[in-house]
């Protein structure tokens, strides 16, 4: 057993040591976490190299009322990035969820027509996008697109524009910061063979129309349910979207492992030794993967959804439920599956 030690320790073992010019390894954080006096702070420093921003670069939140952009938190987390070294991931440009519901309607309350919205998407982008133009390095351009059968879906923005708007995101993301990396996020990408091929057709128009697609984003919300040999075999599918675009990378960009499988509310936080050891065995395994895909350069960043198990947002979604899905544990704790992971970069 070894002793407790803690993500913020100065002599803790470090994820983005491990895995130095291979695979960037990050979390999702917020602008709070960000006081150098911290914690929390203090395990961001020591353990990661890439960053997303949970909410606060979100539409609902950057541009509440239309034309009323605010960027205090955005501006605090690149500044943070840029003063540290992190490269910095946009999360997210357009999105079904936290989108305020201006953008699709008219003034009196009837929907916007497909040019108005358009024409709102990519000012929304342009002045996102523009501001931060060569300080954040990748954007997740459009997040959720297909249901998990391979079709559209039926959002808002798709019910007013189809699936115009896709391109337009795209090409309007590239003309506000050209080397910016344009991401497509979506997630059941590895368990959903349907989606997985849905994404790969579309990617494969977009490239092939000249939409600037850089980047394949497999969120990876895992579970007891995950199947790792369909997550491979879906992975390597989607990495195989290089042949079109030979710079295109995948990225994990919402990494969790959730104890229960998603809607089953009779599952209990009983943690086992069984559980403990599937665990372990479930990111030991997970990880090999990831090291072997960046090892042939089609993945490049790992990013966990959460700084910690304490505010992982599976807490609380789909109910109020302990949960314990990352490899560090509330109060900073760094959990054995943790060691276990560093462990797979040596060897
Ligand atoms: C999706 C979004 C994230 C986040 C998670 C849950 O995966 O992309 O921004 O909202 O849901 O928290």
């Amino acid at each position: 057993m070894q002793n407790p030690a803690y993500a913020c320790d100065p002599g803790a073992p470090s994820l983005k040591e491990a895995f130095a010019g291979r695979l960037k390894i990050g979390a999702a954080i917020n602008s709070w976490n960000l006081d150098p006096a911290t914690p929390a702070c203090s395990a961001i420093l020591r353990q990661f190299n890439i960053l997303t921003l949970e909410n606060e670069s979100k539409p609902i939140m950057v541009q509440p009322e239309e034309g009323r952009f605010v960027f205090d938190k955005v501006d605090r987390f690149v500044d943070f990035g840029e003063k540290n070294g992190i490269t910095l991931r946009g999360h997210t440009l357009v999105w079904h969820g936290q989108c305020p519901r201006w953008f699709f309607c008219e003034e009196d309350g009837s929907p916007a027509s497909k040019e108005k919205l358009l024409e709102r998407m990519r000012t929304h982008i342009r002045t996102l996008v523009g501001r931060y133009k060569g300080r954040v390095d990748r954007w997740d351009v459009v997040n959720e697109v297909l249901t998990d059968e391979g079709g559209m879906r039926n959002s808002l923005w798709y019910q007013i524009a189809g699936e115009d708007f896709i391109a337009e995101a795209f090409r309007a993301a590239h003309e506000a910061d050209p080397a910016a990396r344009l991401v497509i996020n979506d997630y059941n990408l590895e368990s959903h063979d349907a989606k997985a091929d849905a994404m790969f057709a579309l990617v494969k128009r977009l490239l092939e129309a000249g939409v600037p697609v850089g980047g394949v984003g497999m969120q990876m919300h895992l579970g007891p349910a995950t199947d790792l040999e369909k997550l491979k075999a879906n992975a390597e599918k989607l990495a195989s979207l290089r042949q079109f675009s030979p710079d295109l990378k995948l990225e994990a960009t919402e990494l969790d492992v959730s104890a229960f499988r998603f809607e089953d509310p009779s599952e209990t936080l009983e943690w086992t030794d069984e559980r403990e050891a599937a665990f372990r065995a479930f990111y030991t395994e997970l990880f090999r993967f990831y090291l072997k895909l960046a090892d042939e350069g089609k993945l490049d960043a790992v990013i966990f959804w959460g700084l910690h198990d304490g505010v992982s947002w599976l807490n609380g979604f789909p109910r109020r439920r302990r949960n314990v899905p990352l490899l560090i544990g509330r109060d900073l704790v760094l959990k054995p599956a943790f060691y276990d992971v560093i462990g797979t970069a040596k060897g």
